[in-house]
């Protein structure tokens, strides 16, 4: 594994692994809660990495015990009370920026590797992740209840898209914290590990994705998010002219390639294994 010296600051560091990048967020001193300096970093390095090589999958975690303590509650909140709307806008238009508007349609795969303490703001980096993958002992909490906030951020957008509106109601309303078991039971993330099985689980699955055509799995999982605002006919059609575009995009030599290995040569069958194409 390298290490890189990019300009981007302490707040984040970025390991390159084989064609993984980890990206960690470092502020552990505050749980790597995020301040509008991490968040100016963490844009920076999310528009690197989206055209970086060395990024193939991307991976969001947290330095320490934490993964994040959520928006900085002085940094962010306290400090700029007050001031002109804006500061305020473009704050927060720094964080939304990273915590969602980019990661959600990354043209890179992208896996939160949640190793602790992830509270509040945490949850929108953390769900706009294509993948999730937690350790069991994780301490998941909406905890903006108790500070006189409601779970703005898009916070309360990315808990009813994945934990159902009980819950996403349940733990809102209590502030209540719940453990990676519970946050994997509920859909909010894949599975639940043990820590020390972590980094390893999320390697084996970032080097799965790695293996896939990436054309295709750029159109897979852009639709995906798509198509859930669409009727059946325009998802049909826009579906149908994802799929050409994917093909347009590289995709066809890897079907073609699939399609001999199972129909012709009788030595792929995707019931029993996978098909690696990294074209
Ligand atoms: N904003 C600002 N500072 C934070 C923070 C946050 N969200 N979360 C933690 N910190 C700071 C603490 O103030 C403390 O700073 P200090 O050393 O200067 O006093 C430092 O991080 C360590 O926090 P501490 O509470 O001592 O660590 P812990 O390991 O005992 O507990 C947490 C960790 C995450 C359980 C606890 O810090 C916590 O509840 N944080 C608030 C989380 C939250 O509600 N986030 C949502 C914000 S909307």
């Amino acid at each position: 594994m390298t290490s890189h010296n990019e300009p981007w600051g302490e707040n984040v560091l970025v390991e390159f692994d084989d064609g993984i990048a980890w990206v960690t967020m470092n502020r552990p001193e505050k749980r790597n809660a995020m301040n509008p300096a991490l968040n100016e970093e963490m844009l920076r390095v999310v528009n690197a990495l989206a055209t970086d090589d060395r990024c193939g999958v991307f991976v969001l975690t947290g330095a320490g015990e934490s993964f994040a303590a959520g928006m900085d509650l002085k940094e962010y909140f306290r400090v700029t009370d007050g001031a002109p709307d804006t500061v305020l806008l473009s704050v927060r238009r720094i964080a939304e920026e990273w915590q969602w508007r980019r990661l959600r349609d990354y043209p890179k795969p992208t896996i939160a590797m949640v190793n602790g303490w992830c509270f509040g703001g945490a949850f929108t980096p953390m769900v706009a992740c294509d993948l999730a993958i937690a350790a069991q002992d994780a301490v998941f909490g909406l905890s903006e209840i108790n500070w006189g906030i409601l779970p703005a951020g898009n916070v309360t957008k990315a808990t009813i898209e994945t934990i159902g509106y009980r819950n996403a109601l349940y733990y809102t309303m209590t502030g209540e914290t719940f453990d990676g078991r519970k946050a994997a039971a509920m859909g909010l993330v894949n599975e639940a590990v043990p820590l020390e099985r972590l980094r390893d689980r999320t390697r084996e699955l970032a080097r799965t994705l790695l293996g896939k055509n990436q054309a295709v799995l750029r159109g897979a999982k852009l639709a995906m998010k798509r198509v859930k605002y669409m009727d059946w006919e325009v998802s049909a059609d826009y579906l149908y002219a994802k799929l050409g575009e994917a093909l347009h995009l590289g995709a066809a030599e890897n079907r073609g390639k699939a399609m001999k290995a199972f129909l012709d040569d009788k030595t792929f069958r995707p019931g029993v294994e996978h098909f690696q194409d990294t074209k």
